[in-house]
């Protein structure tokens, strides 16, 4: 995981697979279908890497042989929020991973205009104040429904909190870093900028449209 110091919160996951996968993701001509599984495969891979610091406890076993001591992760299970519509592609590979999280969801989506953040759907567990919640969505662009959806989530109660993003632009990261420096953002690229759009530059276009076949 690399680290840069311009972006003190910035966590850029670089290995090999992702950044292959990554590739193919960018391509124009990726289908719907293969588009949705790298989406999966990539949410995992970058999972794995964004709870190597989770808490552990004892946990006594009966192998087949002697009871033993091991491990197992502590406190109450994490929740995965995706951001709607794309952080949806990123929920099942993670959740194949950590089988006992919970799922809240944010509805937000962009005015075109504006690219501001309009919000219609929010739903967390209740004890969000004892809980570590992992925000997906694939894009962090201008940051402006990552701040918003962050936002939400502390108006919940929620403390620990980290974003998990595929690509993400120079705006969004030090945007998101401005209004919330306690939360970590992971990614696998940070891309070059944003164009006139809002669209990250080169990015892979929209996620949304590009996850559910919509244009
Ligand atoms: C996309 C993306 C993020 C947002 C990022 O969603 O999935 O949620 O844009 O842009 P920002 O950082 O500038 O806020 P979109 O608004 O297109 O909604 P959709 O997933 O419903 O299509
Ligand atoms: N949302 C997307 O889906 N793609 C971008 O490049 C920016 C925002």
């Amino acid at each position: 995981m690399d680290t840069t110091p311009a972006y003190p919160t910035l966590r850029i996951v670089s290995h090999p697979l992702i950044q292959h996968k990554l590739t193919i993701l960018r391509d124009r001509g990726t289908p719907t279908k293969i588009f949705k599984e790298l989406v999966d495969e990539i949410a995992m891979l970058m999972a794995y890497e964004a709870t190597n610091d989770l808490a552990l406890e004892a946990a006594p076993v009966d192998t087949p042989l002697e009871r033993t001591v091991g491990q197992r992760v502590s406190g109450k299970k994490l929740t995965l929020v995706p951001i709607l519509r794309a952080g949806l592609g990123m929920v099942e590979g993670i959740y194949r991973l950590v089988p006992g999280a919970r799922v809240g969801h944010i509805g937000l989506y962009r005015n075109h205009d504006t690219l501001e953040p309009v919000d219609y759907y929010f739903k967390v567990p209740g004890d969000a104040a004892e809980r570590d919640f992992f925000l997906l969505d694939p894009m962090l662009a201008t940051g402006g429904s990552a701040v918003a959806a962050v936002s939400s989530l502390k108006r919940a109660g929620a403390t620990r909190i980290r974003f998990l993003c595929l690509v993400a632009a120079p705006e969004g990261v030090r945007r998101l870093a401005g209004n919330h420096p306690d939360v970590t953002v992971y990614c696998a690229a940070l891309d070059r900028a944003l164009n006139d759009q809002g669209y990250i530059m080169p990015g892979l276009g929209d996620a949304g449209d590009r996850l559910f076949g919509t244009r």
